[in-house]
């Protein structure tokens, strides 16, 4: 089973691909960076997720406060004051692990073979944990990342919010070496929690299926009032299910979830309207070897640096989302 640790900023839909990773992966930790909401929002809120779904064996490590250089960036219009509004949950009780997330991070990577990181929120987090030990790029699998976009941002027109709260970070993460996947707005934006996915998580009639509807409904108005979306978009879980063996799950078989392609990415860190943008050159220069200019360069295009999600299978990734829902009481 992969082993992967959670980096995330809980929110509604990090909410979501916590459960969705529990069931299918070895999740050796859950590590908080300030982002929807502030650092101990969003810790408190991973607390929560792991108390109420009964993940408690599961250590949460709380990280940074704010990003690398910008003032931090929340979201109450979308995830509201607590950073998980909808349903009433209790304080947590659960304690934290007591190492900072960075520290967690890279003990974790440095003692276990094959981890891959899974961040979901900005990734100040991982770009500290780069900076203070390098040698972790060379032992981390893979980095299957919830942020950027192949198309349009929400944060700004070009911007995606991951990306936007620290792009320096960003910029850390994707020069870093380390194999990635990002799934980015161009297919999240895809899965929409409507009333019709949020009631069938609800006919699931557990404790579990009402609490994950009602923070569904709190989400859904907001994404409408903000965006006029028809639903809650699923971001999260699709960097989750990125990394799920759908073969090993009988009521999927059959292609994958979503397909990624490999293409090399910047993030613009100076630009006046682009700055946080994930510029993907999706040319495939690369493929056609060297083309000449008329100028007498060549065509050139960066060596791909990351996979990069084009497409989704919106209903089999709600059918895993429900599924797996209905494996929790
Ligand atoms: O832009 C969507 C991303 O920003 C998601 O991870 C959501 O939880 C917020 O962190
Ligand atoms: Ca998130």
């Amino acid at each position: 089973m992969k082993k992967v640790i959670i980096d995330c900023d809980p929110g509604h839909d990090d909410a979501l691909a916590i459960l969705l990773a529990a069931k299918h992966l070895d999740v050796l930790g859950i590590t908080t960076v300030a982002g929807n909401q502030t650092l101990d929002k969003v810790t408190d809120n991973a607390l929560k997720v792991v108390e109420f779904a009964g993940l408690t064996h599961i250590p949460v490590a709380k990280g940074m406060g704010h990003p690398l250089i910008r003032p931090p960036r929340h979201v109450p219009e979308v995830h509201g004051e607590t950073g998980l509004d909808g349903p009433d949950l209790p304080a947590p009780t659960t304690p934290l692990d007591p190492r900072h997330a960075v520290d967690f991070i890279i003990e974790t990577v440095m003692s276990t073979e094959d981890v891959i990181l899974v961040p979901i929120g900005p990734l100040t987090n991982i770009a500290t944990a780069l900076r203070r030990e390098p040698r972790i790029a060379g032992r981390i699998q893979e980095i299957s990342l919830m942020g950027g976009s192949l198309t349009y941002g929400n944060s700004t027109p070009a911007a995606e919010f991951n990306i936007y709260v620290d792009p320096e970070a960003a910029h850390i993460v994707f020069t870093s070496g380390v194999p990635i996947r990002m799934c980015g707005l161009n297919v999240t934006r895809q899965v929409p929690a409507t009333e019709v996915e949020i009631e069938r998580i609800r006919g699931l009639g557990t404790r579990t299926s009402a609490i994950v509807a009602e923070s569904l409904d709190f989400y859904r108005d907001t994404l409408k009032r903000v965006f006029g979306l028809r639903g809650g978009s699923l971001h999260d879980p699709c960097a989750v299910a990125a990394l799920i063996d759908l073969s090993a799950v009988p009521a999927q078989a059959g292609p994958t979830l979503i397909e990624f392609e490999p293409m090399h990415v910047a993030v613009e860190l100076k630009g006046e309207h682009t700055y946080g943008m994930t510029v993907c050159d999706c040319r495939h220069l690369r493929g056609r070897g060297q083309v000449s200019t008329s100028d007498g360069g060549v065509w050139r295009g960066e060596p791909p640096n990351a996979e990069v999600a084009v497409d989704i299978d919106k209903d089999r990734l709600i059918d895993l989302l429900i599924d797996t829902l209905a494996k929790y009481p």
